[in-house]
């Protein structure tokens, strides 16, 4: 395994919820997950209502409040982030896709990042359109007040919600595949399509490295599987 990594020069990562959960911020399914615990809190009709769009127009306070949590819980980038920016530092990162919305990879130091589920840099009026940078509302989000646009409207964050279609460069990634001689797959129970498809089409394209605590639906597509934490296995690796 360790020869794998350290003989390959241009890695694709896909990474998940797990790659942060070190950091303190909760994975969605995973013991004690986030879908588990704002059902309850919110007292959600289920736990993925969180980032629906009907649920959001009728009542966007609980995404907005679990946005604090998110991006001004101020996490710290885990080993394994870090780890991924000195590998980019050394030319040996191909792409790093991640589903994750918290910016921790940007954090470490990591920039070849496509976040395939949107995030916070941007956000659009709900009801005109109108589009807001981050700063425009960040101060709302953080104070715990939905930010709302001149026209009256909710202004949503660019996170993408289920049946919502993924950033262009998604696709332009889909299309036009970096040319890579490993895939690290970190922390994803590769439940959400289309993003799991993403990391399942290149299994097909060159050796791949599955590391998530349980097991997963795809385990049997990956040339390898370690069932670990991730900042314990890239200790073992002598990070
Ligand atoms: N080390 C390794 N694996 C971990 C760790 C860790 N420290 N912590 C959690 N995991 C594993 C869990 O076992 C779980 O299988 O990470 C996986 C995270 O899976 P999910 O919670 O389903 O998160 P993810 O795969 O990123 O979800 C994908 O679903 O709800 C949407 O948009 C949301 O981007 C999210 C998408």
């Amino acid at each position: 395994m360790k020869e794998l990594i350290d003989s390959s020069k241009k890695i694709i990562v896909f990474s998940g919820a797990g790659i942060s959960t070190n950091s303190g911020i909760p994975d969605f399914r995973g013991e004690g997950g986030l879908y588990e615990r704002v059902q309850d809190k919110y007292d959600l009709p289920y736990g993925e209502a969180i980032f629906d769009l009907n649920y959001f127009d009728s009542n966007p306070h609980p995404f907005f409040d679990l946005s604090r949590e998110i991006v001004f819980h101020n996490a710290q980038p885990t080993l394994c982030h870090k780890w991924l920016a000195r590998l980019e530092e050394e030319g040996r990162i191909a792409k790093i896709i991640t589903q994750n919305i918290d910016r921790l990879h940007r954090k470490a130091g990591s920039q070849a990042v496509l976040e395939c589920h949107g995030g916070y840099d941007k956000g659009r009026c709900r009801s005109c359109g109108m589009e807001y940078d981050f700063e425009n509302y960040e101060k709302d989000i953080q104070h715990g007040r939905v930010p709302h646009c001149r026209c009256g409207g909710v202004v949503k964050p660019n996170v993408v919600f289920f049946g919502e279609s993924l950033p262009e460069e998604f696709f332009h990634v889909w299309e036009n595949p970096p040319r890579g001689d490993l895939l690290l797959v970190l922390g994803t129970s590769l439940n959400v399509r289309p993003a799991a498809d993403l990391a399942l089409k290149f299994t097909g394209l060159m050796p791949s490295i599955l590391v998530n605590l349980e097991v997963t639906d795809h385990d049997n597509r990956f040339t390898h599987v370690i069932h670990e934490d991730l900042d314990s296995f890239v200790k073992s690796l002598g990070n």
